[in-house]
């Protein structure tokens, strides 16, 4: 394998599942009987807003019972030892991997304890329910909607992911099903600038073809064992 210095990593799901936070597509993926795909939308906000609002409502407070899990841990001690150029790009929501102390990272579809003012555009931390009518600190209008992106939305930071995926050396996805664009294209996006790609998934993905290598098994497990290894190596060259 070439010298690696600049690593992007994409996480999804997968990696925060063992800390309890349900997976998208997964058996407990549901809501109310139905898919992501059917609430996470502008059209589904405007259709039945308390439906939505309560979906993240939940989701939100779930967050106040679980713990970042060895997985977020090893990614945030790699994040603080390596040298070179290092981006984590998650797509999920929760705060695990910024609990686990990682700092060069970014939230491409969003955060759940972000607010975003439907009415002036503010995005501000918020911690409550939504579905209690909140107001927006900025302008005063109580339009707040979670700041998450949805389906036909377009993803925070795109500009800087490409960047830096057109700098690597290395991709890593974790915990992704590779269902949704465009981060399921970003292996791809890699693979044209010469990057090595790596996948670590429980399962194989829609999108395991475009790896280099795919390592199957929990998150909590392939992670700190691949951080090791990386870290170890790059020591020893
Ligand atoms: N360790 C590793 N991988 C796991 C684990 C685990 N313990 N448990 C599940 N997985 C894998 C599953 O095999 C699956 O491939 O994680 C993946 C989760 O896939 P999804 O539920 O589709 O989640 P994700 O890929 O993050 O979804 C992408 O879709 O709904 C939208 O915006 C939402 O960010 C989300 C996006």
């Amino acid at each position: 394998m070439a010298e690696i210095e600049n690593i992007v990593i994409l996480t999804g799901a997968g990696i925060s599942a063992e800390s309890g936070l349900a997976t998208f597509r997964g058996p407990d993926g549901l809501w109310e009987g139905r898919r992501v795909e059917e609430i996470c939308t502008p059209e589904a906000l405007a259709a039945d807003r308390g439906l939505v609002l309560d979906f993240y409502d939940q989701r939100r407070r779930a967050l106040g019972s679980v713990e970042p899990n060895a997985a977020h841990k090893a990614l945030a001690f790699l994040d603080a030892h390596w040298p070179g150029e290092l981006l984590i790009v998650t797509q999920n929501v929760d705060d695990l991997h910024e609990r686990a102390g990682a700092g060069r990272m970014l939230h491409m579809h969003g955060e759940l304890l972000s607010s975003l003012c439907a009415s002036c555009g503010e995005r501000a931390d918020f911690g409550g329910d939504m579905i209690d009518g909140p107001r927006c600190v900025a302008c005063g209008q109580n339009e707040l909607r979670p700041d998450i992106v949805f389906f036909g939305e377009m993803p925070y930071e795109m500009e800087r992911i490409e960047r830096a995926l057109m700098r690597a050396d290395l991709f890593v996805s974790i915990g992704t099903s590779g269902a949704v664009y465009p981060a399921a294209g970003f292996v791809q996006i890699a693979r044209h600038a010469s990057a090595e790609t790596l996948e670590l998934n429980l399962d194989p993905s829609a999108g395991s073809v475009y790896f280099h290598e795919t390592r199957l098994g929990p998150a909590s497990a392939l992670v700190p064992a691949w951080v090791d290894e990386l870290l170890t190596t790059s020591a020893s060259a």
